[in-house]
């Protein structure tokens, strides 16, 4: 159904990803958690909409992406796939395992990925994680699900790392990272996210792995990009990292809209006799 839906409307399929890198075609990747934004997103021609746990920062409000759930996860996966079901979409729908519904057992990292998988029909999950979680994303690839690694800062580990600074500056993590990196990919990853690291090291990652690299504060040498939607759009006016770059303000837009709006209400201005019945 998939191969039916790639010949009539280019689909994005992991085979597409890694024609993209091999032909030095860079992959755009942005996050989504509704209908609304994943319509708008698919049409503007985005390669890859990720529904990130970020939704449990963005969407719900919470300081970390610890407490979003499996059940959670669906409800936005659900939500993006029904945003990309016309005959002409293209984007590939990537879906975040949350906080603990991998790290127990590879049976429930299964189960929880078939869930994801089954409940809505996406493309492939994401999680974080190298050396710990290999033997569980060959188990998962080899059930038919493709998988999307997360390197670097893995916001899910927070608490372990005390800190959102940038990972792997010096030689020991940096070595590690890379060796997790080549780790992902033999274990059946078809994509892996590095998050937060010097540009040099995530350049290097990408010239040695087949599969694509996207980054996230990571350099223009990846071959790919991701950034959280609202960030990008300006939604949150509290968070400027220097990775994300601010393609619009719409906190602002939306503030002054909403403004002329009560303005509007308490005048009696609105609604007009063209806009009653
Ligand atoms: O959850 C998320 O939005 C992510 C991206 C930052 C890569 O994992």
């Amino acid at each position: 159904m998939k191969e039916n839906a790639e010949q009539k409307s280019g689909h994005v399929t992991t085979r597409r990803l890694l024609d993209m890198k091999q032909n030095g075609e860079k992959i755009a990747v942005l996050t989504g958690y509704d209908y609304t934004i994943a319509r708008i997103l698919d049409r503007a021609g985005i390669d890859v909409i990720l529904v990130g746990d970020s939704a449990s920062n963005v969407f719900s409000g919470h300081t970390t992406t610890l407490p979003i759930t499996v059940d959670e996860m669906i409800y936005h996966a659900r939500a993006v796939v029904k945003g990309v079901q016309s005959a002409t979409s293209r984007a590939m729908v990537v879906v975040d395992m949350p906080f603990m519904s991998y790290q127990l057992s590879e049976e429930e990292a299964l189960r929880n990925a078939g869930r994801i998988m089954k409940e809505h029909e996406c493309d492939a999950v994401k999680m974080e994680g190298g050396s710990s979680i290999a033997a569980t994303v060959r188990r998962i690839t080899d059930a038919g699900i493709p998988v999307m690694g997360h390197l670097g800062l893995m916001p899910q580990s927070i608490y372990k790392y005390g800190s959102y600074k940038v990972r792997a500056q010096e030689g020991a993590e940096a070595e590690e990272l890379m060796k997790d990196a080549r780790l992902l990919e033999e274990s059946g990853a078809f994509a892996v996210v590095v998050e937060k690291i010097p540009s040099a090291l995530a350049g290097e990652i990408a010239r040695s792995l087949t599969i694509p690299v996207i980054g996230i504060g990571a350099g223009v040498e990846c071959d790919g990009q991701v950034l959280v939607i609202n960030d990008m759009l300006g939604l949150n006016r509290e968070f400027h990292p220097r990775f994300v770059r601010q393609y619009a303000d719409l906190n602002t837009i939306i503030e002054d809209a909403v403004g002329q709006y009560l303005e509007d209400v308490r005048s009696g201005d609105f609604p007009s006799p063209e806009e009653s019945y």
